[in-house]
This record gives C-alpha cells, sequence and structure tokens, in this order.
C-alpha cells in the first residue's frame, strides 16, 4: 500500500525547469556552447555544478576554466535563475498540482521533497507551498546526485516509510532513473519516450490524480 509521496519540485510541482532552462541557455550562448533540446532536457534534475560540467563538456570546454571560475560561472547563472524566481507567485504552480496536494494531504498521505536544488525552499515560499513540505531532503548532504537513488532513499526516511510505501513524482529521466533505484514507485510527468524507464507515465501535471494513479498501478 502506497502511504507517501516522495516530489521533485521543478518541472513536477512549478514550471521552473524552464527558467533553469533559460538560465543556463543565456550561460551556454556567452561560453559560445551550442545549446540543443538534447542538452537541456539532460540537464533536468541535475545539481547546480554538475549542470555546468555538462554544459562545458558538451562544448569541449571542460579543461578551460579553474574550479574558481567555474564557480562564479554557476553563480552568475544563480544570480539570473534567482531574479526570475522573485517574480514568482501561485500562479506558477503546474496545472492541477495544488489540487493535487490537498488531496494527498486530506487523505493523509505523507509529503517529502527531494530535489536538487538549493532554491527549493524559496521556490516553495514563492509558491505559498511552504506548510506542504516540512520534510525537504538537503540537497547539500547528499555524496551523488541523480540518477543516484540517495534523494529518493533520503526522501522516503524522512517520511519512515519503507521505498515500496512510496510514490516518487519527476520529470525527468535522471529523476526516474534515482526512484527506481531506490526502490520506489516511479511516477514520470512528461514525454513517455523520454521517461520510458517509470512504472506509469502521464502526459502533463493536470492528469496527475489519485483516480488516475490508482487505474495505472491496476
Ligand atoms: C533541479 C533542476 O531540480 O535542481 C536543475 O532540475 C537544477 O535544472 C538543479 O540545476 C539545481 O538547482 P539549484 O537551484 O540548486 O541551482
Ligand atoms: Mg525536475
Amino acid at each position: 500500500d502506497i502511504k507517501g509521496f516522495v516530489f521533485d519540485l521543478d518541472g513536477v510541482i512549478t514550471d521552473t525547469s524552464i527558467l533553469h532552462g533559460t538560465a543556463w541557455h543565456q550561460l551556454a550562448d556567452s561560453l559560445g556552447v551550442a545549446w540543443s533540446d538534447e542538452l537541456a532536457n539532460g540537464l533536468k534534475g541535475i545539481s547546480r555544478m554538475d549542470s555546468l560540467e555538462m554544459i562545458l563538456k558538451a562544448g569541449g570546454k571542460e579543461n578551460d576554466y579553474t574550479q574558481a571560475e567555474k564557480e562564479q560561472l554557476a553563480t552568475q547563472k544563480n544570480t539570473n535563475y534567482v531574479a526570475e524566481v522573485d517574480k514568482m507567485t501561485p500562479a506558477n504552480i503546474l496545472p492541477g498540482m495544488k489540487a493535487f496536494l490537498d488531496d494527498l494531504r486530506a487523505k493523509g498521505y505523507q509529503l517529502s521533497l527531494a530535489s536538487a536544488s538549493k532554491n527549493a525552499p524559496r521556490v516553495l515560499g514563492k509558491l505559498q507551498l511552504a506548510d506542504y513540505f516540512p520534510k525537504i531532503v538537503d540537497p547539500a548532504s547528499l555524496t551523488h546526485g541523480k540518477p543516484d537513488p540517495e534523494i529518493y532513499t533520503k526522501g522516503a526516511e524522512l517520511l519512515n516509510l519503507p521505498a515500496n510505501q512510496c510514490i516518487g513524482v519527476e520529470d525527468a529521466a535522471a529523476g526516474v532513473a534515482a526512484i527506481n533505484a531506490a526502490g520506489e514507485v516511479s511516477l514520470g510527468i512528461g514525454d513517455a519516450t523520454e521517461l520510458g524507464a517509470a512504472d506509469m507515465v502521464f502526459a502533463d501535471t493536470a492528469e496527475v490524480t489519485l483516480d488516475n494513479i490508482a487505474k495505472k498501478l491496476g
């Protein structure tokens, strides 16, 4: 029986995956690294510094910068990203997600957050959803990022639930891989070919309801 939900944030609860993408795209342009949809999708769910490394590698520039310079580039991206986050309101919650969270809470499911983002508490505050997530995995505490299972394992531990009683909710292939490796049930939101490894896929957040999940679980 499912008793808990471990949520990703960016691209699942809110449309910040677009803001992350835009901020990385800007940085890639300034470094002369060609941007592509493939690169953009590969960055979903990936930590700030790992994302920067992927971008530099895509341009064959991974050895062109010192660690201090890389940290500066990541800070530059984050400054641009945070400026956009600070404009957010509850209107930026993706369709159906507020109703889904309310339904989960009303029915006594436990919730935790497994976002790779160090900005997650700030984003939740802007969306006025902080109350729903008193339990947040601190990404600074992780040894490995997604697709390693660590963040989802910690998300279930925060709920004191065994992995197989939790559904992990993700928009990224790296995140679905992490949920599966943690032994949780994986719910992917987005392109079914990209998220083919998930136990169930919904094309859109508006379709994610307990009824529809029950149907897919069979
Ligand atoms: C993930 C996003 O949730 O968080 C990534 O999908 C992002 O795009 C990562 O790079 C880290 O976010 P932040 O806010 O700590 O730079
Ligand atoms: Mg995501």
